[in-house]
């Protein structure tokens, strides 16, 4: 199974982390010296993806533009010598191919992805990776999901136990447990009510897809929310081929959540050697 896309749904408001994203888009937010959408770029690379397929909107440009060449800048770093630096620059704009598609109208997570029929429905095979879902582990969690789908030649999405009072931010399955953490998908349900989740299962912004997800995304109507919710195409791709949950193993941090996004800035600023014992030294001071 050869997987070598993955698709980027970029074109949401990211209204939850107001108003720092009036004028910013939410996937462009730092954490740490990155903005969020590079961290998960960079988890599809290093399960060996080279192609982004980002789904973006008018006011989204600057995503495209950060992993392309900036001449000017990089001009002013050789001529002040600051060398190190134009290297980093330059790898962000050597990292991947860009395919950029347009969703001309915010219809759902669901109605992004089927943006990518074009493009991806020859492919064996393809990734769809969340863009405010950052996430950190033995393994990248879109690998963990590659190696299963490879192995049982089905589509995969990936998921992590939730406490019960937040199902509702949530996808939730239900399923049988075929193997340790693996999961043959009877039923998925977007954001249920506490009391109707079938379990606390909850899909986690990572997913590898086979094309036979386009022709179930047409049926969908619109669900939670009025939009067409990826999770109901997903229903019914598990009808049609079977669908797979993998429990993935890591930490996770959802960037429109402001104590994860910070907790994620923190983690992420203490694996740096030179910052960390200052760093440690100030937030000590903070607390009473
Ligand atoms: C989307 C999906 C949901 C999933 C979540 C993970 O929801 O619709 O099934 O659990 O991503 O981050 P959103 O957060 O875009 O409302």
């Amino acid at each position: 199974m050869n997987i070598s896309k993955v698709v980027i749904p970029v074109a949401g408001w990211g209204t939850r982390s107001l108003p720092a994203t009036k004028n910013i888009p939410k996937e462009m937010l730092p954490v740490y010296n990155k903005p969020v959408v590079q961290y998960v770029v960079e988890e599809a690379i290093h399960s060996g993806i080279r192609d982004v397929v980002f789904i973006t909107n008018r006011d989204k440009n600057v995503i495209e533009d950060h992993f392309d060449y900036n001449l000017q800048l990089e001009a002013t770093l050789e001529r002040s010598g600051k060398t190190d630096m134009l290297a980093k620059v330059r790898a962000v704009a050597e990292m991947v191919k860009i395919i950029s598609i347009r969703q001309k109208r915010a219809l759902g997570l669901g109605h992004a992805v089927a943006c990518a029929v074009d493009v991806c429905s020859n492919d064996d095979a393809f990734a769809v990776m969340v863009g405010d879902d950052l996430m950190f582990g033995m393994s990248p969690g879109i690998q963990q999901l590659i190696d299963v789908a490879r192995s049982e030649r089905k589509p995969v999405i990936g998921v992590m136990e939730v406490p019960q009072e937040e199902v509702s931010r949530y996808g939730i399955i239900s399923g049988e447990e075929s193997s340790p953490g693996i999961y043959k998908i009877k039923k998925l349900v977007e954001k249920p009510r506490i009391n109707d989740s079938p379990s606390r299962l909850a899909i986690v912004g990572r997913y590898v897809l086979t094309p036979d997800i386009f022709d179930c995304l047409e049926r969908v109507s619109p669900g939670h929310g009025g939009e067409i919710q990826l999770t109901d195409g997903l229903q019914l791709l598990a009808e049609k081929t079977g669908l797979l949950a993998v429990k993935i193993r890591g930490t996770r941090f959802d960037a429109g959540n402001w104590a994860e996004y910070l907790t994620a800035n923190i983690y992420f600023a203490l694996q740096d050697s030179e910052l960390r014992d200052d760093l440690i030294q100030r937030l000590k001071a903070l607390l009473p």
